[in-house]
């Protein structure tokens, strides 16, 4: 049986990951800050210290795979310099932190999987149909645009190790347990469909289901290597997003209001540019790989997710 590590495999994207693992049979093991128990045979935790870099290096020694997700999540809170500092060095540091302990023993592991971010592009160039962002391009210099590049930069020694190193920059997650919809649910539930700014900006976003079946493609399949836009095939901008959400909710039965970027800008502060900038991602890699998704359009993706 084989075992896979995930880190931060406690949250929205590894609780998906971990229940498919388990269905295909493997053994899991999430590495955690905290103390805590599993009732599932399959799946075990075991705690590490990303500060005063502590890890059970045995643990990773048996490892065949590790997927690394670990990291403070980017739309709980106001990015304060203190929070920018944690958002980077959460996932720098825990991927040093692994990087150092798989190389200390690189017999077992056969690929490494880690989460990265569509945030390396930076905004869409203000024309009309940008080109669609791609695996190639320059991360940009913004603070999500460094932070990418430093989160990726601090996994090459895997891959100059020999072993096999994916990049999954995702964008934005849909999913029924959390994130960005339970959000966007919100004042639409009071009969109000909230566009952000203008609305027009496109929106890069895949599905749950899709994002950890292709985490399991990605580590099942040699042919995965190297750097792949998470994102599904059909975008739309954010007023058609909403509409869409609103119409599945509401039916007919729903007010659209435009939210000023300036009170959008006020309220959430530098972390605004995650509703308001327009993002068109490339998934053609993807389809080129073979990967097909369960969920290519919006509709299906929230039809599955509302009811
Ligand atoms: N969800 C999205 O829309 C999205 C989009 C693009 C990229 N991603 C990336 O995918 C990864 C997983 O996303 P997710 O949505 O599953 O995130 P999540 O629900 O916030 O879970 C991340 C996990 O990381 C651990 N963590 C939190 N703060 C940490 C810190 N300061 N230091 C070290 N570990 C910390 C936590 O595990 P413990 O508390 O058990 O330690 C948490 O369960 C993240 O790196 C995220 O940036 C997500």
């Amino acid at each position: 049986m084989s075992l896979v590590l995930i880190s931060g495999g406690t949250g929205l994207i590894g609780t998906n990951i971990t229940q498919k693992l388990v269905k295909k049979g493997y053994q899991v093991v999430i590495l955690t800050r905290n103390d805590r128990t599993s009732t599932n045979p399959s799946v075990s935790f075991s705690k590490w210290d990303i500060d005063n870099q502590i890890i059970d290096e045995e643990l990773v020694a048996t490892a065949d795979y590790i997927i690394h997700l670990a990291g403070a999540n980017v739309a709980e809170k106001r990015w304060s310099k203190k929070r920018k500092k944690e958002i980077l060095g959460s996932r720098v540091k825990s991927g040093e932190l692994l990087c150092k302990a798989i190389l200390k023993n690189t017999n077992r592991l056969k690929a490494f999987v880690s989460a990265s971010a569509i945030g390396w592009y930076g905004p869409d160039p203000e024309i009309p149909n940008p080109t669609p962002f791609r695996e190639e391009m320059p991360h940009f210099n913004d603070f999500l645009g460094i932070s990418c590049y430093q989160w990726e930069n601090s996994l090459q020694s895997i891959e100059r190790a020999g072993i096999r190193l994916i990049k999954l920059r995702t964008g934005i997650v849909l999913s029924k347990e959390g994130g960005a919809i339970k959000e966007f649910k919100k004042p639409i539930k009071y009969g109000f469909a909230t566009v952000m700014g203008n609305g027009k900006q496109m929106v890069s976003w895949i599905h749950i289901d899709d994002l950890a079946r292709l985490y399991v493609t990605a580590l099942e399949n040699n042919r995965f290597k190297g750097v792949y836009n998470a994102v599904a095939p059909a975008l739309v901008n954010n007023a058609n997003f909403i509409r869409e959400l609103a119409r599945q909710m509401k039916g007919k039965f729903f007010t659209e209001i435009k939210i000023p970027k300036s009170v959008l800008k006020l309220v959430l502060g530098e972390m605004s540019i995650e509703v308001l900038k327009s993002a068109t991602v490339s998934s053609e890699k993807l389809t080129q790989e073979g990967f097909i998704f369960q969920y290519p359009t919006l509709s299906a993706a929230l039809e599955e997710i509302l009811n």
